[in-house]
């Protein structure tokens, strides 16, 4: 049995002082669960704010993103050592806004991946498709292109610190989510291609998320299907309220 995962994905929203304020608010109404591991993802500036707010409590520490070198004349970027530093355990790597805004390729996806790990990083790697791609047919074909060179390289004992998020990137933000059986369909779908790649027990243990407009109103629909272990929540994760919510409702599942 695959334990539940929730994670929260602030993208860029929250100061220092507002993160504070919903830790106050959020950690109270989430402290007597303990059967789903949850993680936070704030900016890189709200990092060390919400690391030593979370010290105490089961809530991990995740960053939306690293660069694929530990250091060096990199304008702007942040290192996998420094997001380790500041107490992030796990890093989202490939987010489709970062495939489209920062042009990140597959290519870059797999290295900022293998870096993560050598650094005891867990990543959190999304893959999905666009509307467009969808409607031509090509979800799968864009599925396991993603996965095959996203994850080239990785060894088995590698594999099993790796979680895959599947957002289809039409029901990202949208208040659209998709279909549950759409989502299931795409996250057994990611679970096949990690099978062919890694071999059944591995595949097995690797955890799913479904990402894409999840709120406490489709939490349970969406996650009670099969090969969904999980979920990546963007906009619904920004309040105490609505997050707090799809934790408890995970919780009542499991
Ligand atoms: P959303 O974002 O929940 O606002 O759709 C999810 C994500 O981008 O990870």
């Amino acid at each position: 049995m695959r334990r539940p995962f929730i994670a929260a994905n602030w993208k860029m929203h929250k100061t220092c002082q507002q993160a504070d304020r919903f830790l106050n608010d959020f950690l109270p109404r989430i402290s007597d669960i303990k059967d789903v591991d949850v993680a936070i993802s704030p900016p890189y500036t709200a990092l060390s704010t919400v690391s030593k707010k979370i010290e105490t409590n089961s809530v991990l520490l995740c960053a939306q993103n690293m660069h694929y070198k530990k250091e060096g004349a990199f304008t702007g970027e942040v290192s996998p050592l420094m997001i380790k530093e500041v107490g992030c355990e796990y890093v989202i790597v490939g987010h489709s806004e970062r495939r489209e805004f920062f042009c990140e390729s597959d290519q870059i996806v797999n290295e900022k991946i293998r870096i993560a790990l050598e650094n005891g990083l867990h990543p959190i790697v999304c893959v999905g498709e666009t509307q467009q791609q969808r409607e031509k047919g090509r979800t799968k074909n864009v599925l396991t292109k993603q996965t095959r060179i996203g994850l080239k390289d990785l060894d088995r004992q590698q594999a099993k610190k790796i979680t895959v998020a599947y957002e289809p990137i039409w029901a990202i933000g949208t208040g659209e989510s998709a279909s549950p059986s759409d989502a299931r369909d795409g996250c057994s779908f990611v679970r096949s291609q990690l099978e062919k790649l890694f071999g059944n027990e591995v595949s097995e243990t690797i955890r799913i998320q479904y990402g894409g407009s999840i709120k406490p109103h489709n939490t349970v629909e969406l996650l009670n299907q099969e090969d969904i272990d999980g979920g990546l929540v963007g906009s619904a994760s920004l309040k105490p309220d609505s997050f707090s919510k799809i934790i408890q409702k995970t919780s009542q599942l499991s």
